[in-house]
């Protein structure tokens, strides 16, 4: 079988997001990291007991609240970080159950090892992505980094996750929680409802689709008849029962294909999302998602906080706040997310 063009585009991006990754580690190899081992934290007493016969029984648990998260060396420090707030915040820490997925072609024994350095008592489990299944499906977009295979991990999670495991919390590795979550994770999905994320409803949805997508008919009329609000896929309450019976991941993957063929839309992973969910979720409150503290797409410039409380920061954009750190050029935000760096300095290595 010949090659098809899309793997070259995907060789192309693995250099890129490697050359990104090494700029945004100032010069560091990322593989070189070093990482701090985080406090043992305990359940109060108030929290239900899991009993079970094993670790995959623990990974299966109802009683669990699951998380789910992509791993890369890239973004390993900002994923770390999101754990340690986890796991911080939580009433609960050890009734968590977190679903790591990793690009089938990465060193899944060196990032276990990683993160079971740091959490030696964590529940959790790495799950291999098949990335070439969806980089067939991508097509390039203005910003590669948008592109790398591993942001589409989230629309097969029903797929990668076992399948005992029915709902689950998707975070990207940009954030950091301040709140409790299972608070996020007990979120009613009413009688119908695949998924809950803070949604935006004043979002104009024009910008977000090409002309080509307006001008025809039968695409645009997806639209029609839903009150589609914008909502950020970084922060999501997934069912995954209902997912899987619904066929989503199959319905996201149709839209990537006539993308690919008649590009309706310029960004990477999100626009599909809106296309099959936007108009048909729960809203969940904005603290959840305090999203954009990347900063602006193309010069990342700081970015202040949304009025109202914060449960979650997330720094969404081309900003992030390891990288301003290290460039001693941080946002004031990013003061924030600092405590839950664990990258251990060269300075501490040799004390
Ligand atoms: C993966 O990482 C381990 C260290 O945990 C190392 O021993 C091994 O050689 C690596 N494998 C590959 C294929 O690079
Ligand atoms: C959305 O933006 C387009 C293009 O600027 C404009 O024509 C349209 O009126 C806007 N829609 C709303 C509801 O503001």
């Amino acid at each position: 079988m010949p090659k098809p063009p899309p793997v070259f585009d995907f060789h192309l991006l693995l250099l890129l997001t490697v050359i990104s990754a090494i700029n945004a580690a100032a010069g560091a190899w990322p593989i070189t990291q070093q990482f701090k081992e985080a406090a043992q934290f305990y359940n109060s007493l108030s929290c239900p007991t899991i009993i079970v016969a094993d670790k995959d029984g623990f990974l299966c648990s109802d009683q669990a609240v699951h998380v789910a998260m992509t791993l890369d060396s890239a973004y390993i420090r900002g994923s770390m970080a999101a754990v340690l707030s986890v796991l911080q915040h939580s009433s609960c820490p050890q009734n968590i159950a977190f679903h790591f997925v990793a690009s089938a072609t990465a060193n899944a024994s060196l990032l276990r090892a990683t993160i079971s350095s740091s959490f030696p008592y964590l529940n959790f489990q790495v799950y291999a992505f098949d990335d070439s299944s969806v980089s067939r499906l991508i097509s390039t977009s203005i910003r590669s980094a948008l592109d790398c295979p591993l942001n589409y991990a989230r629309s097969y999670l029903a797929n990668l996750l076992p399948s005992c495991v029915r709902r689950v919390v998707y975070l990207d590795s940009d954030l950091v929680l301040v709140d409790d979550i299972a608070k996020l994770s007990a979120t009613q999905l009413g009688d119908n409802s695949v998924l809950a994320a803070p949604e935006h409803c004043n979002a104009n949805f024009t910008y977000y689709f090409t002309p080509t997508f307006w001008s025809n008919p039968t695409l645009s009329l997806t639209f029609a008849n839903r009150e589609a609000c914008y909502f950020n896929t970084g922060v999501m309450v997934i069912d995954l029962d209902r997912w899987r019976q619904g066929d989503y991941t199959r319905k996201i993957e149709e839209w990537m294909e006539i993308q690919k063929r008649m590009r309706i839309y310029e960004l990477g992973s999100l626009p599909p999302f809106l296309l099959v969910f936007a108009g048909n979720i729960v809203p969940v409150d904005h603290r959840w998602n305090q999203h954009g503290l990347g900063g602006d797409n193309f010069r990342g410039l700081c970015r202040d906080l949304h009025p109202g409380p914060v449960s979650l920061l997330h720094w969404s954009g081309k900003g992030k706040p390891w990288a301003r750190l290290d460039a001693n050029r941080p946002c004031p935000l990013d003061a924030l997310w600092a405590p839950y760096d664990l990258l251990q300095t060269p300075f501490t290595l040799d004390s």
